[in-house]
């Protein structure tokens, strides 16, 4: 039999296959509460428009609330026949309240209404994603106060490079994940625009009052083309490309701190909670946590990529290739959303061993540069020949298999007759880290500042 909404010219029902490729309802049953929402904002229109009688916008309205809690305690049937989450809402409807149901779709077309209800559910996971943003940056906060004085290696080519504070570290991720924060925010803006009552395309002859509906759902405004309102996923494809930046900074924390946790480093123990073991091996602890956040950025960068594919060639305005939206943004999402509770725990649960943090921060001759820079404060030495003459030590401490803390007075007058007995002050990782109070810089009186501006920051908004 031929469809019950749009079967009017249709002498035969579709193919199996047909129903197979065209059905959405799978997944965009994700979209119910959004459909719903749309709907009862869109009956109260018409009816304020006089377009249909009040009686039957309140029934339409109560009936719609009635499809909502049969979805949500599980009752509801869902039917491929009726293809997508639209048209089975609809149907539920009709046999719910009978006539009036038939009036809902009046001056709207599932174009439509489809970007509407997805444009509402983005912007729902957007503010999920801002709110899961902050619980991981106010995680790092935490550790970067406990952890302002503890120095660490700072690393450049994974080599050593100079001693940098824990806090300070910390810290270099919350203006990453503070960045992504502020992305979803300005995603947000220009996402908050209503597609309802572009009707299919060209809008409709219907006195409908698009400013009314984007009113009652929160958005700023209607979309100005309507052309543009039933064509543009934009607002998908920034979230997507947000969430892949999210997700790659995601990353490489999650690579440092495999790195970090590993037998070679020790820097960190992650907490049992969020490690696991080996079935072979009984002394594994494996952060299996860590690498799956690592792993998540292929399927969100898989999903930005894959919408960006199925949207550059479409012309205006709907095709419905644009169904193949849906899937991806919702798994990009919850990906998302998995990783980023998973790095929050893991954050707040790691315990630093800041014994062989400290350790780690004087090897390598990581203090060369501040021996480099003494040579230019004490001895008023041009900074490229110091750093010769810290090269020429650091050369004969290697060769005598110790640090540069470790050499002699008269070691390092060999090298250079006028050294004195202060350049020692400045070898000390301490030392180095407390010296670097340039704006921005490790210095543990920077870094403090720094956590407070960030406080004071999100307890505001
Ligand atoms: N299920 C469809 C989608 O997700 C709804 C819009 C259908 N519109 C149409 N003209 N066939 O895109």
């Amino acid at each position: 039999s031929s469809n019950q909404m749009w079967g009017g010219r249709f002498a035969a029902g579709p193919d199996a296959i047909m129903e197979a490729i065209n059905a959405s309802i799978s997944f965009d049953k994700r979209m119910a509460a959004q459909d719903i929402e749309g709907s009862r904002a869109h009956a109260a229109m018409l009816a304020s428009a006089g377009i249909i009688t009040d009686t039957d916008a309140v029934a339409i309205r109560e009936g719609l609330l009635t499809v909502l809690s049969e979805i949500d305690n599980g009752e509801f049937q869902y039917s491929a026949a009726l293809e997508d989450i639209h048209m089975n809402v609809e149907s539920r409807l009709k046999d719910l309240i009978g006539e009036p149901a038939g009036r809902l779709h009046t001056g709207r077309s599932r174009n439509d209404q489809v970007a509407t209800d997805f444009r509402l559910w983005v912007r729902d996971q957007t503010d999920a994603v801002i709110v899961g943003l902050e619980a991981l940056i106010r995680a790092l906060l935490a550790q970067a106060e406990a952890g302002a004085d503890w120095v660490m290696p700072g690393f450049t080519h994974l080599q050593v490079a100079q001693p940098v504070t824990w806090g300070h570290h910390m810290m270099a991720y919350v203006e990453m994940f503070g960045r992504d924060m502020s992305r979803f925010r300005d995603a947000r803006v220009r996402m908050n625009e209503s597609p309802l009552g572009a009707a299919a395309l060209a809008g409709t002859s219907f006195p409908i009052d698009r400013h009314m509906t984007a009113e009652a759902l929160g958005f700023d405004r209607p979309a100005a083309n309507s052309l543009d309102a039933v064509a543009d996923r934009d607002f998908a494809l920034e979230f997507l490309a947000a969430s892949t930046i999210t997700a790659m900074h995601l990353s490489r924390f999650a690579e440092e701190l495999v790195i970090w946790s590993s037998a070679q480093f020790r820097f960190v123990a992650l907490s049992d909670r969020f490690s696991t073991g080996s079935s072979i091996m009984p002394q594994k602890k494996n952060p299996d946590a860590a690498e799956l956040i690592r792993a998540k950025i292929g399927r969100i960068m898989g999903a930005m990529v894959g919408l960006f594919t199925v949207m550059k060639g479409l012309p205006l305005t709907y095709s419905k290739d644009m169904q193949e939206d849906k899937e991806q943004v919702f798994d990009a999402a919850d990906n998302l959303m998995l990783a980023l509770a998973a790095m929050t725990g893991m954050v707040a649960d790691m315990t630093a061993n800041t014994k062989n943090l400290e350790i780690a921060a004087a090897s390598g001759f990581s203090t060369a540069t501040d021996l480099a820079d003494w040579l230019v404060r004490a001895l008023n030495m041009p900074f490229r020949d110091a750093h010769h003459v810290t090269g020429t030590l650091v050369a004969l401490a290697e060769s005598k298999e110790c640090d540069l803390p470790d050499l002699t007075l008269a070691d390092m007058q060999s090298v250079h007759e006028h050294i004195t007995q202060d350049v020692f002050d400045v070898l000390g990782v301490h030392n180095s880290v407390a010296s670097r109070v340039s704006y921005g810089g490790t210095a543990p009186s920077q870094v403090r500042s720094q956590i407070a501006r960030w406080t004071k920051n999100l307890n505001k908004d």
